[in-house]
């Protein structure tokens, strides 16, 4: 029997999935979260997907046994694009994955029905998204660019500056010659980037952040279930929500100053819980 009142596991490759972390607290403000981030094996980008379903078994393992979580998101692209279905069917409590929300967005709101993906390489090898797009609609063209620069960016703790801006000339010039008119940012490292995304693509081009999409995904799919937690969580957001990393060595002390203002998260702290060992 599930306990309602147990926190939603979110796992990531690092600091990625505190981007959908935000958008939990934003819509789910009474729920707990805890939070992995599997820095010892990160990237997640370049690695077999074979490789990341594994990962992911190991950390929703550890969630379901150690933390009795009631849910969990996965939030990291390439995990979704690796696990999701798998894991959906291994498991008996709600999981999430980041591509289907987004994409539904993405097409309510494109005019020329032309659509960039940017993400790592495994996400947009997997074709993943593109399928997913094209699913009820094949007279989409969709772009994609895979952008693993940006993931060591983010995890460095720099999300503006001038070698941001190189790295999204190079990624992202081919979308804006093709004339998308929606950039998905299916990599849930992205959003950090957000500002200098949308000054290199142009004001007119829409960004779709699936954090958003998913949090209100997360919401209405608990309220359905009657999954919602009862008692509400008095506390400032921070507090009772548990952030951990397979390698705590590998968090910037630039990240943990730049990430905690994007965040909101005034006193972001990771502990380590090395569960591969
Ligand atoms: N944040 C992840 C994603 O959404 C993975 C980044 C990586 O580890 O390569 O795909």
């Amino acid at each position: 029997m599930v306990n309602h009142n147990g926190p939603i596991g979110l796992l990531d490759s690092g600091v990625g999935g505190l981007t959908v972390a935000r958008e939990i607290f934003n819509y789910l403000p009474e729920e707990e979260i805890v939070y992995y981030g599997d820095t010892l094996h990160l990237p997640y980008g370049p690695r077999l997907l074979s490789e990341v379903r594994e990962f992911v078994i190991n950390i929703i393992d550890y969630f379901i046994i150690e933390k009795k979580v009631k849910a969990v998101v996965l939030a990291c692209n390439t995990a979704t694009s690796a696990a999701l279905k798998m894991v959906q069917k291994r498991y008996q409590i709600p999981i999430f994955g980041m591509i289907d929300a987004a994409t539904r967005r993405a097409r309510q709101i494109t005019k020329n029905k032309k659509i960039g993906v940017i993400g790592t390489e495994g996400t947009i090898n997997s074709q993943a998204y593109q399928r997913s797009l094209m699913a009820d609609d094949h007279s989409l063209e969709v772009f994609s660019a895979a952008c693993p620069e940006f993931v060591e960016l983010v995890e460095a703790g720099k999300f503006t500056g001038q070698e941001v801006e190189n790295y999204a000339h190079k990624y992202l010039d081919g979308l804006i010659d093709v004339e998308v008119d929606v950039l998905i940012l299916g990599c849930t490292h992205f959003p950090y980037l957000i500002p200098v995304l949308q000054k290199v693509m142009g004001e007119q081009v829409q960004l779709v952040n699936p954090a958003v999409e998913m949090a209100r995904e997360v919401r209405s799919t608990l309220e359905e279930r009657k999954m919602l937690k009862k008692a509400k969580n008095q506390q400032n957001k921070i507090s009772g929500q548990q952030f951990l990393v397979s390698d705590i060595s590998r968090i910037s002390q630039q990240f943990l100053e730049e990430g905690s203002k994007f965040l909101g998260l005034p006193n972001l702290e990771f502990k380590e819980k090395n569960i591969f060992v």
